[in-house]
């Protein structure tokens, strides 16, 4: 095969995937200690099983599909009226926002949305990002080509960072160079902080004064448990112009393998709602039938109850995290409107050496902070998702060996 056939721009990639780099440490660590028993609190995967009013709708749902009379095949690509009501009724009424059920997007994740959305923008739109921050919105930019080359100081050329840091508390400043697309995280994936009304009334009013788009990554918008801090970009005046939202059932409801989500494109939108709906129509052939009918369910009463139920558990595990850690005069942020928990590394220790450190000492498993963003060194994410005895055993050893 001729190589110039190939996307050039995956070279500019730096190493592998953040979780696959994670993952394969712990697997070479095990390679060596037969008997590590190792407590994973790196990747944010949820560990509480599903809870009854889903398993229960998934049970119905999987029976409709036996009988011939309701048994369904392809579904609509933007995802079953059912759902897409019930997602109104359940996140955006409640908190005042009036929505139109053609403006939800149902799909398998908000991984896969929030990294194809930038395929309906223009190959040489300027890009801003917060750093630290997920790592999907610029590696899907990088695989794009938009994003220039990796510089010695870990920012890439072409890119317009948003330093979210203790010193702003974590309230970052508009972009300092023209852009047009501005992708934020509230709450932040991984500092675990929440972006106040002002911040992000001040980003509307930028992106509605300079024809900029602003990609909202609300995937942990449940774990919020101050109602006056907003939930929802809609919320803020003026963002339905200028905004398009990403939502997840995995935080919420324990999705992760199971694998459902939603993404607003607001009919404000005009020809980039179009777009998506075209790009999801060609693409992407919708979610299938008993999940819609399993995420639907949580917002039965009975389900909203165990859903905030399952919620409230992983708050507490974040509540725990954050008061031993702080107990041994560590600082920490993050983990009361967020199950992540953004840990201040002592002697400004590189994150990937304390990941090191933390596996061979404690053998207990984080994230570092310089994987989400040059701003992120010096820090290391603890998620609250683990089982909550386990993340005690992982505390006890942390406060006795480190
Ligand atoms: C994380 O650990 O940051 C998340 O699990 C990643 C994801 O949601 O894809």
């Amino acid at each position: 095969m001729n190589e110039s056939i190939i996307n050039p721009y995956y070279d500019r990639l730096p190493g592998s995937y953040l979780f696959s780099t994670i993952a394969k440490k712990i697997k070479e660590y095990q390679g060596t200690h037969e008997n590590a028993d190792i407590i994973r609190l790196g990747i944010g995967d949820v560990t509480s099983p599903l809870i009854p009013a889903v398993i229960e709708a998934m049970h119905k749902a999987v029976n409709e599909m036996g009988v011939k009379w309701t048994f369904r095949g392809y579904g609509p690509e933007q995802g079953y009226d059912f759902l897409r009501e019930a997602i109104i009724r359940g996140e955006y009424t409640p908190r005042g926002v009036e929505m139109d059920p053609d403006d939800v997007f149902v799909s398998d994740g908000s991984k896969c949305d929030v990294a194809n959305i930038q395929e309906l923008f223009a190959a040489d739109a300027k890009i801003a990002i917060p750093d630290p921050v997920y790592p999907v919105y610029l590696d899907s930019n990088v695989m794009a080509g938009r994003t220039g080359t990796l510089q010695a100081d870990g920012h890439f050329s072409e890119v317009t960072y948003l330093a979210s840091t203790a010193e702003n508390n974590f309230q970052p400043d508009l972009p300092k160079n023209p852009v047009q697309l501005i992708y934020l995280c509230s709450p932040n994936n991984p500092t675990g902080t929440v972006l106040n009304r002002e911040t992000l009334q001040k980003f509307v009013d930028y992106a509605n004064e300079t024809g900029a788009l602003i990609l909202f990554d609300g995937a942990y918008n449940c774990y919020i448990r101050d109602e006056n801090l907003p939930h929802s970009i809609y919320e803020i005046p003026g963002a339905r112009t200028c905004a398009i939202e990403f939502r997840s059932f995995s935080k919420t409801a324990g999705f992760t393998g199971v694998r459902c989500a939603y993404t607003i494109v607001p009919h404000e939108l005009g020809k980039l709602r179009s777009m998506w709906n075209r790009r999801q129509c060609t693409k992407f052939n919708g979610v299938n039938y008993v999940t819609q009918r399993a995420a639907e369910a949580i917002y039965t009463p009975e389900g909203w109850e165990q859903t905030k139920a399952v919620i409230k558990d992983y708050m507490d595990t974040a509540a725990i995290i954050r008061k031993e850690l702080t107990s041994c005069g560590y600082t920490v942020f993050g983990g009361e409107h967020a199950p992540y928990i953004w840990w201040k590394l002592p002697e400004n220790e590189k994150s990937f050496d304390f990941f090191d450190r933390l596996l061979a000492t404690c053998e207990v498993v984080g994230t570092p902070g310089s994987g989400f963003g040059p701003c992120g060194e010096g820090y290391f994410r603890l998620t609250a998702f683990g089982d909550q005895e386990q993340t005690k055993v992982a505390l006890q050893r942390i406060k006795e060996r480190l």
